[in-house]
């Protein structure tokens, strides 16, 4: 099978389209003949080296964390699907491939309305946005929240579940992301590049950082004690959040099939959708990977087979 894979870290340039072999499905497996994957910035932290400290990877390396496909194969102890199943899901890695085995606990069955694009595009956000507001936040209705990067593929699921679950949002983006996120129900907009957002909010219930930095830090006194401050970008500082009275997490999300359904029901109410800013051919995935590292694109960049 043809896949993009890296030899040793570096820029975009090290990845390459190659001629690898086709997996072969454990028992708990599904192998998956890849439809679209898309640009997730985690494949470009990885890719670099960025998170060599973190997450040690064998080379040669397949990138790509989703993936929107056809079942082709069934592992011996699969019980959840059948060939020619279309799913999306998420992997630890592979699915810049023509071929990837997945878990079956992390796939789900692609909703009507949905594309085979946006399925694989809303993969990573939906379970993200769950790991945050459900599984950690239990955000319950009437609860403000503050959303840094509420304009990107993460923030803009977070924002709209944050939503259907009655919550108010105040989001953070820029540019064209300003307008996307107030479509999409942001009760107060914050342009972060010509607003500073720590002297407009106050009394938060949860802060969602999807941003890190000077940002983060500079979210602590915003909310209200015992209120929480969740990000999936930089661990807390742990004093800091004692010293205000709050609780701070980092957050690893983990692909479930559990997650994926809760936010398919939302998909399927109307109540969340996606952006695809984008679809490529799996060969422009250096291409593709720069124009997500040059950001403003408020929305995911597909690459098909
Ligand atoms: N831990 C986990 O489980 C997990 C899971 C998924 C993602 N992540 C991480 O979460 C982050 C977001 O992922 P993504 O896919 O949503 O990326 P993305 O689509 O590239 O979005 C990033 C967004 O952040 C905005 N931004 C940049 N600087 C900002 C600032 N100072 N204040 C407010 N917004 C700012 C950008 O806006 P402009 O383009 O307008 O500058 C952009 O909309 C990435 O770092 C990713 O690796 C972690």
């Amino acid at each position: 099978m043809k896949a993009i894979q890296f030899n040793s870290y570096g820029d975009s340039s090290v990845l390459q389209l190659q001629e690898v072999a086709t997996p072969v499905p454990k028992a708990h497996e599904l192998l998956i003949h890849v439809v679209a994957t898309t640009i997730n910035p985690f494949d470009i932290k990885n890719r670099s080296g960025a998170m060599k400290a973190f997450v040690p990877i064998t080379f040669p390396y397949i990138p790509g964390t989703d993936v929107s496909g056809m079942v082709l194969e069934i592992g011996a102890a699969v019980t959840r699907f059948k060939v020619g199943d279309l799913i999306f899901a998420t992997a630890s890695h592979g699915t810049y491939a023509e071929y990837v085995c997945i878990n079956e606990e992390t796939a789900s069955l692609i909703p009507d309305q949905l594309s085979i694009n946006e399925a694989a595009a809303l993969a990573v956000p939906l379970n993200t946005a769950y790991s945050i507001l459900v599984e950690s936040a239990k955000l319950q209705p009437g609860e403000k929240v503050l959303i840094h990067g509420a304009g990107g593929a993460v923030g803009m699921v977070v924002l709209q579940m944050a939503k259907a679950l009655g919550a108010d949002v105040i989001g953070t983006a820029s540019g064209k992301g300003l307008e996307l996120i107030s479509s999409l129900g942001a009760n107060e907009v914050i342009d972060y590049k010509t607003q500073d957002f720590s002297e407009l909010v106050k009394d938060l219930d949860l802060v969602v950082d999807l941003v890190g930095g000077e940002t983060q830090l500079k979210s602590y006194p915003l909310v209200k004690k015992g209120g929480k401050l969740l990000s999936i970008v930089m661990p807390p500082d742990d004093e800091l959040a004692l010293n205000h009275g709050i609780t701070a997490q980092f957050i690893n999300s983990v692909g479930s099939h559990k997650k994926l359904d809760f936010g398919k029901r939302l998909v399927e109410s109307n109540k969340i959708r996606i952006e695809v800013a984008k679809v490529m051919n799996i060969a422009r995935a250096a291409e593709a990977q720069d124009l997500v590292s040059a950001g403003g694109l408020n929305g995911k960049i597909v690459l098909n087979f």
